[in-house]
C-alpha cells in the first residue's frame, strides 16, 4: 500500500502473526462479544498494522478504538486508515500536522454483477467501463476508489456519502482517480470538500487504492 501513499504516511501491512495479535483493553469493546473468528482476526490484524504504523511515528502504546459510526479512534495528533479483505490487511497513518484524513481500501479482484455496479457506478461511470468490457473488474476498481473516498469524506465532514454521490475519473496508465462530489450533496454540506484524488493499482488477486486529504488542502474546511 505505501506505493500509493505519499512517504510521510506510515504504512503496514500484516502479516500472519498480526491475525492472532493481542488487543489493548480499549480495542476489544470495538469488536462486540459476538464476533466470529474471522472478523476477530480481521480486527486485530488491523490493531495490529495500526499500532506498528503509529510506532514509526513515534506514537507508541496507544489503542484505536472504534467510534460510534465504526471509524478508528487514532491517538491524538495522528489519523489513519485500515482495510482488510481475505488475506490482506494494511493500515496507514499520518501526523495531522501533514494530513486531516488517509483512506486505504483493498478487495478482491473480481467482476460485480450488474445489479450491483448498478448501485456502485453513475451511469457514466458503467459506460466508461463498459468500453474495457474485456477487463471486467473496473466496476471493482470503482467500489475500492469509492470506499476510499468515503474514508476520506466521513472523518472530514461526518456525514454519509453515498455510492452514486461521487463521480470518478480514472487515469488508467498514471494509476489515478478523482472524485467529484456531486452538487446535490455538496448543497447539504456546503463546506466539504467537492474533490478527492488517489491512486489505485490492479493486480489478478488484489486491488488496492489509496488516498489523503493534507493538512494544507484542509485549510478553510469546517465540518457543519
Ligand atoms: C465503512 C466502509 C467504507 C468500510 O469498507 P469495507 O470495504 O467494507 O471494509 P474495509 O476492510 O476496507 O474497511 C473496514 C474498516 O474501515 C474503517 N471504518 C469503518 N467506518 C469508517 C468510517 N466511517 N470512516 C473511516 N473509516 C471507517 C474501520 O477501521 C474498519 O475496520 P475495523 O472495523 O476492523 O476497524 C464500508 O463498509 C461502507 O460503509 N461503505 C459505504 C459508504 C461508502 O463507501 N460510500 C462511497 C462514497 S463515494
Amino acid at each position: 500500500m505505501n506505493d500509493l501513499l505519499p512517504d510521510w504516511v506510515a504504512v503496514e501491512v500484516a502479516a500472519e502473526e498480526d491475525y492472532s495479535a493481542e488487543l489493548l483493553p480499549a480495542e476489544a469493546a470495538g469488536l462486540g462479544a459476538r464476533a466470529v473468528e474471522k472478523r476477530r482476526r480481521e480486527f486485530a490484524a488491523g490493531r495490529a498494522c495500526a499500532r506498528r504504523a503509529l510506532g514509526r511515528l513515534g506514537v507508541r502504546g496507544r489503542a484505536v478504538p472504534t467510534s460510534g459510526n465504526r471509524a478508528p479512534v487514532w491517538p491524538e495528533g495522528t489519523t489513519g486508515s485500515i482495510t482488510h479483505t481475505g488475506g490482506y490487511c494494511a493500515a496507514a497513518v499520518g501526523l495531522r500536522s501533514d494530513v486531516r484524513a488517509v483512506g486505504i481500501d483493498a478487495e478482491r479482484r473480481t467482476i460485480l454483477p450488474d445489479n450491483v455496479r448498478g448501485s456502485i457506478c453513475l451511469p457514466e461511470e458503467l459506460a466508461w467501463c463498459a468500453e474495457r468490457a474485456d477487463e471486467q473488474w473496473w466496476p471493482a476498481v470503482h467500489f475500492s476508489a469509492k470506499e476510499v473516498v468515503f474514508k476520506l469524506w466521513s472523518p472530514i465532514v461526518g456525514t454519509w456519502l453515498g455510492f452514486l454521490d461521487a463521480r470518478l475519473t480514472i487515469d488508467v496508465a498514471a494509476g489515478e482517480f478523482e472524485a467529484r462530489i456531486g452538487a446535490q450533496r455538496l448543497a447539504k454540506t456546503p463546506a466539504a470538500p467537492a474533490v478527492f484524488r488517489g491512486r489505485f493499482h490492479v493486480a489478478p488477486g488484489l486491488i488496492r487504492s489509496a488516498g489523503v486529504v493534507t493538512a494544507k488542502e484542509a485549510d478553510g474546511w469546517q465540518a457543519p
